[in-house]
């Protein structure tokens, strides 16, 4: 198994240092993984960190990474949306610094049970959450035609999703990744012309559609925010477009003071920004942590910082 290569880690430090240096600063790790960044930060000298992550083996993992640091760390096995909630009941009202490297770790990909990619054939599963009951077998079994066509379309960007629809409801049932990525590259349209396994886009909207990802992220953005203490920084690492929209959309709406119609004379909304952009555009890997670490080329991070 590949071990996870924390992403943007210099990055993330750089813009965290202020928290770094704060007495008894508090961190929520929202994507705990294997650990690694909470590792850095603990390194640095961030006094605590309230690690998240909804997959158990990802915390197990994590606590046996995080060892030396004991009574510094809280784990909790949760779903990052509810991080308001998690704090609170550890005693924090706010943090100093939150966050989130969305998306699946190598690990997750690279254990085939676990069902994420069609590199290895594995039963179709994609659950990050293994307590959860919805499965990607259960959607690629279950769903209708058009179900199928619509999360190819939102969550891939698919533009034969009716096609591919069709395709698996016409050979389902499926049970593993392999017969799945086998029948969709046999039956992908005439005119597929490119590079890419036409199965990639279907397993990235499966995942998506699985783990309810974009809805989580839209949800978990306003809170976060809300739980940040003031000059506490919200860092978010995304992997896809579809994620660094919502994060740019969300980002952008909290750091405007208005938002009545621009011919309004007087503002009635009572708006005011609740946070400052500290990264008008989102900073990307370098080119050599692409070479090292190739899962890292798509990946964009962004960070705001509260107002007082
Ligand atoms: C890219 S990895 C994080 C790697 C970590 N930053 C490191 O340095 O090792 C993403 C992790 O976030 C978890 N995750 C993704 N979405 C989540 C959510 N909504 N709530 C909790 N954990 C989530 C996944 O289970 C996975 O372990």
């Amino acid at each position: 198994m590949t071990p996870h290569n924390s992403v943007l880690a210099h990055e993330v430090m750089a813009h965290f240092q202020p928290i770094v240096n704060r007495p008894g600063g508090v961190v929520v790790d929202g994507t705990l993984g294997a650990g690694g960044h909470s590792e850095a930060l603990l390194r640095a000298g961030v006094a605590h960190i309230i690690g998240m992550d909804q997959d158990h083996h990802a915390l197990q993992l994590a606590q046996a990474r995080l060892h030396p640091f004991v009574g510094q760390v809280d784990f909790v096995q949760a779903n990052f949306v509810d991080m308001p909630y998690h704090a609170q009941q550890l005693g924090y009202d706010q943090v100093d610094g939150i966050l989130l490297d969305i998306g699946v770790s190598s690990m997750q990909l690279d254990e085939k049970e676990r069902g994420f990619s069609f590199m290895h054939d594995g039963q179709l599963d994609m659950r990050m959450n293994q307590g959860q009951t919805l499965t990607a077998q259960e959607v690629v079994n279950t769903w209708n035609v058009t179900e199928l066509a619509d999360i190819f379309m939102r969550f891939g960007e698919e533009k034969y999703s009716r096609h591919l629809a069709n395709v698996i409801v016409e050979n389902r049932p499926f049970g593993t990744t392999r017969q799945l990525a086998t029948v969709i590259e046999a039956r992908k349209p005439a005119q597929w012309k490119e590079k890419i396994h036409p199965a990639t886009r279907i397993f990235q909207a499966l995942r998506i559609a699985v783990n309810r990802e974009l809805d989580v992220l839209e949800a978990t953005l306003p809170k976060a925010i809300e739980l940040l203490a003031p000059g506490g920084r919200l860092a978010v690492i995304t992997f896809h477009s579809l994620e660094d929209r919502i994060v740019k959309q969300r980002f952008k709406e909290a750091t405007v003071d208005c938002i009545c119609p621009p011919k309004q004379p007087v503002c009635t909304c009572d708006k005011r920004a609740t946070v400052e952009a500290l990264t008008r555009k989102p900073i990307v890997p370098t080119a050599d942590e692409v070479e090292r670490n190739p899962r890292s080329r798509s990946a964009k991070l962004r960070i705001v910082e509260k107002l007082p």
